[in-house]
């Protein structure tokens, strides 16, 4: 095909059909009366020349220029003039189906439609009322969903129909994920395609042309429900380029005919095109070079945006121009071709209205430089990225050109830059509250699109309304890409994208038990987790209301406790648990009764104490946050916050470096992770040195017992990191290990008397490994250096006892962090009796080192988690990046709930808890004021969840209420 007719015009069919849009008043418009004079000289010369010919020839008077191209540049017009239009629901059959897909009856489902009961009004929808699960069957066929309705007869569906029992499982709209850049990245991250960083502004280049659907993550992402996606390109460009909308089939397996790209798009029409921009610190950082070029402000960002616009905003008025012209004079008459440039032409269609336009943009300035250009240049944002600060400025949303955009968020996952430090959790409830829809989104690879729903089910815990919550990953979605007559909805005549839940799919861990996309079933042998809790939740509105914290001296009463961790502290009451009502009674921040409480009670309330009514109240220890980097680095890309990255020789102690009274450990805190262990790094549980136990209340360092152990484990690194860190291989880093351990083994000095600095030194750590005093945590993930390591402990272990040394017991505390692909040697990890601390707890073979990581249901039968507590290995959990440690108690909660039976609720507090200090071979610090508790409203372990109050510093009992 021509290249004026290329993929990124509307096609030559489309082009030829007859116009809808209004034919052009140019009647006292100077620009095109200007234009039109011009014409007028251009028809005489050609008048002229045509006597001319037909002087000379016979022929009937014809152009110097191609009439054929002429027409076709015509019909060029009409594509340029067309609006996209929201596409029907009105069809026999979906486009995207593949004859001969059979069509589907599920049976006995529970259904999320998507909208609320018939004859609700949109402001009681808006409030929550009128949406329910239903009971339903559903039939799908050509695509489509056919009909919905209870008892569908088996006589009244197609003879060739299958069957699908759901036994009243929950079932959803195919998740819509309008921030996705799958297939753009290879497996393990070797090869990117995500950004075109050759210049700033690159309206012209495409997602689609880097999208790999053969990449693993197509198919790991569908497994947790996600059916279709927004593919944008990367967020380094002002201008990055276009995005496409494509579906998560491919290939026959999928039920699709073909693997290829084309094959993907969920609009085989493509009636709407899109657009990613970018504002902020991406584009000045990575294209910026001063006293060369920009941008390397936001003010010569905004220059770039207006540039480029201006560019375009010409390029559309010659073509307008042109056309015009040629519907006055007919286009024979025309002196020149329609005038095309790839340069331009996205762009141009931006401001034609034909491209939905989606921009990552966090801060104000930002925000409002951007609906600036929007009023300058009459086009339309759909939906602003990251949008960390939109919460605080809904009146700046609203002035943006053509409509208001919606925001696409992150649940919690902030804090990482500057710009993204401004933000809450609450963003997404208070932008509903102003009428901005929030949309929840991966940024996949940054979050695993996989788990998006997550962030939805976030959302939901931190008071946003859980029909909206719902909606930000299906309708809401679904409605910003000009597609919500199609997806994101269980509605007649509706794709037939559908997700079949094993629990509720705003449950921590739910996980989808089918996947339909078109109504071809997307797994052939899926794997079913068996859920202790399978029924919708029911939405709790007390979540909207907003908890603040303060400081309590003297007694709290808390009533409705229903849970309590099973603790033997000495000095803690245990709990009546035969009293009818449970309450738990602090003073002065220690806990003085838990149960009936009847003295402790009367005796508060003639103190006038308050009394705090809790549904389903929990009182659990406190989580540990172990080797994260939280309490070292604050703003993840700032290195003037962190405590900076450890030495290449020797070792420091992260309790010479610890920051305190930043936002990451006060929403630790918050969040009941009171506790962290942390050891000298700059990003994710890659360590190396002496890690410290602290709390994340504390103000500082000397605030008693902020600091309970100044040195807890020796800390290296095993994972791919090892080698970007100056040595050459994993053998090699694997050597200087066992070489250190090895020499201290056969160290003979003693200490002086006189302390000197090598009490502080490498080896005088190595020796406490060596003698059995202090744990030695390795960060890796494949299971062939774990293996490494299962040999590496059996080495030490024989050449300890080699020794002779009678006061050295031959045993290494080692401690694998980590552990994507343990599952591989879990019962070699028992038997050498290697506790591991998973990290994260859903790998997504973000690394070549993760590969073999398990995606856990339906794809795989099992979990890293599942595989090792079954092997009998002593299991812990942390995270990656900071901000994700406020989410332990969540994580523990998707174990917990996809253990199948292996844990109970105190186990799966243990996983971020007590775990942790039996891998370590330590005991949990005590607090002076008596143990530390946390109170919970509802189950730490899930969704909604919060902390109402924590104990155990300072004679205070911190109180949210
Ligand atoms: C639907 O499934 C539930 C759960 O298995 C079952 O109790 C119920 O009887 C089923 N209803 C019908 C109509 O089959
Ligand atoms: C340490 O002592 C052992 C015997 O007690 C001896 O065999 C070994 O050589 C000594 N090592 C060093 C480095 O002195
Ligand atoms: C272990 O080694 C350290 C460092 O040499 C020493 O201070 C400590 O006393 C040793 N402990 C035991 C139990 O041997
Ligand atoms: C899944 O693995 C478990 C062992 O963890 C095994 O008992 C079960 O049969 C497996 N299920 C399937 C469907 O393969």
């Amino acid at each position: 095909m021509d290249k004026r007719l290329s993929n990124g015009l509307p096609t030559y069919r489309d082009a030829t059909a007859p116009s809808t849009a209004p034919q052009p008043t140019w009647i006292n418009r100077k620009r095109r009366r200007r234009g039109f004079r011009i014409l007028t000289t251009a028809c005489l010369a050609f008048l002229a020349f045509s006597a001319y010919q037909i002087a000379t020839n016979t022929l009937k008077p014809t152009s110097i220029l191609s009439i054929d191209r002429l027409q076709q540049d015509h019909a060029i017009c009409v594509a340029l003039r067309k609006r996209p239009t929201e596409p029907s629901t009105a069809r026999d059959h979906n486009k995207r189906w593949v004859t001969g897909t059979k069509p589907w009856l599920i049976r006995n489902a529970t259904i999320w439609t998507g909208e609320p009961a018939a004859g609700t009004s949109a402001e009681d929808a808006r409030a929550g009322k009128g949406w329910s699960w239903v009971s339903s069957d559903v039939l799908v066929d050509k695509g489509l969903i056919a009909q919905i309705r209870p008892s569908i007869p088996l006589a009244s569906v197609p003879s060739d129909t299958n069957v699908f029992e759901a036994h009243g499982r929950l079932l959803t709209a195919g998740i819509v994920d309008m921030h996705s850049h799958a297939g753009l990245s290879s497996e393990g991250g070797l090869q990117d395609d995500t950004n075109e960083m050759s210049t700033d502004i690159t309206p012209y280049v495409r997602s689609i042309d880097g999208v790999d659907p053969l990449q693993p993550e197509m198919e790991y992402i569908k497994s947790g429900g996600v059916t279709t996606s927004l593919f944008l390109p990367g967020s380094g460009n002002n201008v990055g380029g276009e995005a496409y909308v494509l579906k998560f089939a491919v290939g026959n397996k999928n039920g699709r005919e073909e693997i290829s790209q084309q094959d993907l798009y969920a609009d085989p029409d493509r009636n709407w095109r899109y657009m990613k921009m970018a504002c902020g610190e991406n584009p000045k950082r990575t294209y910026g070079k001063v006293g060369e070029h920009g941008p390397v402000s936001r003010l010569g960002e905004a220059w770039e945006f207006r540039h480029a616009l201006e560019q375009a905003q010409k390029y559309v008025s010659e073509q307008d121009d042109w056309c015009i012209a040629a519907d006055a004079v007919g286009v024979e008459n025309m002196a020149t071709y329609l005038k095309q440039d790839l340069q331009w032409e996205s762009l141009g269609a931006v401001l034609r209205g034909q491209v939905r336009v989606n921009t990552h943009c966090y801060t104000i300035p930002d925000l409002e430089a951007f609906v600036r250009h929007t009023n300058e240049f009459k086009f339309r944002v759909y939906a602003f990225h990251h949008a960390h600060q939109t919460f605080l400025v809904p009146e700046v949303l609203k002035r943006a050109w053509g409509g208001t955009p919606a925001a696409a968020l992150f649940a919690d996952n902030m804090y990482y830059k500057v710009e993204a430090y401004t933000a809450s959790e609450r963003a997404g409830a208070h932008l509903y509250a102003h009428n901005i829809t929030p949309t929840y989104v991966s940024d996949n690879p940054v979050l695993n699109s996989q788990h998006v729903v997550f962030e939805a089910a976030k959302a939901y815990g931190n008071g946003l309304p859980y029909h909206a919550a719902l909606a930000g990953v299906t309708s809401a979605p679904a409605e910003l890409l000009g597609l919500g007559g199609r997806i994101g909805k269980i509605k007649l005549g509706f794709d037939a994208d559908i997700v079949l839940w094993d629990s509720d799919p705003l449950a921590a861990g739910a996980a989808p038990v089918q996947v339909w996309i078109d109504g071809a079933p997307q797994f052939e042998n899926p794997y079913e987790l068996r859920k202790p809790e399978r029924e919708p939740i029911t939405p709790d509105t007390a979540l909207a209301n907003e908890l603040k914290m303060s400081s309590v001296r003297g007694s709290v009463v808390f009533t409705g406790i229903s849970y309590a961790y099973p603790k033997t502290y000495k000095d803690t009451p245990s709990m009546d648990r035969h009293a009818d009502s449970t309450s738990a009674v602090f003073e002065n921040g220690k806990l003085i009764c838990l149960g009936a409480c009847v003295a402790e009670m009367e005796a508060a309330r003639s103190a006038k104490a308050p009394v705090i009514h809790l549904e389903n109240g929990h009182l659990t220890p406190p989580l540990t946050a172990f080797s994260t980097t939280l309490g070292l680095a604050e703003i993840d890309s700032e290195s003037d916050t962190h405590d900076g990255p450890p030495p290449s020789d020797g070792v420091t102690r992260a309790t010479d470096g610890l920051l305190f009274g930043g936002k990451q450990l006060a929403h630790a805190y918050a969040h009941g992770v009171t506790r962290a262990i942390s050891a000298p790094n700059e990003y994710g549980f890659e360590a190396k040195g002496i890690s410290a136990g602290f709390r994340t209340g504390a103000k500082h360092s000397l605030e008693e017992n902020a600091v309970w152990a100044d040195e807890v484990g020796l800390h290296y690194v095993l994972t791919l990191a090892a080698k970007k860190e100056g040595t050459a291989s994993i053998s090699a880093a694997i050597a200087a290990v066992r070489g250190k351990l090895l020499d201290a083994v056969n160290d003979n000095d003693t200490v002086p008397d006189v302390p000197n600095k090598d009490i502080y030194a490498e080896k005088t750590y190595l020796k406490r490994v060596v003698n059995g005093t202090l744990p030695l945590i390795l960060a890796a993930h494949s299971a062939d250096t774990i293996a490494s390591i299962i040999r590496l402990k059996s080495t030490i272990e024989s050449a300890i006892s080699k020794a002779k040394t009678s006061s050295i017991k031959p045993i290494l505390n080692v401690v694998i962090i980590g552990a994507a692909e343990a599952h591989l040697v879990a019962t070699e990890l028992a038997t050498a009796k290697i506790p591991v601390i998973v990290a994260p707890l859903q790998p997504h073979q973000g690394s070549w080192d993760q590969k073999r990581c398990l995606m856990g249901a339906p794809l795989t039968n099992g979990t890293t988690l599942n595989l090792l507590l079954d092997a009998g290995v002593l299991v812990g959990i942390s995270v990656e990046e900071t901000w994700e440690t406020r989410d332990l108690g969540l994580l523990a909660g998707i174990a917990y709930a996809n253990s199948e039976g292996r844990l109970k609720l105190d186990q799966g507090l243990d996983l971020v808890g007590r775990n942790v200090y039996k891998a370590l071979g330590i005991d949990e610090p005590k607090a002076p004021g008596g143990e530390e508790w946390v109170v919970w409203e509802g189950s730490p372990l899930k969704i909604g969840g919060r902390v109402r109050a924590v104990s155990g510093l300072s004679g205070e009992l911190d109180v949210w209420q």
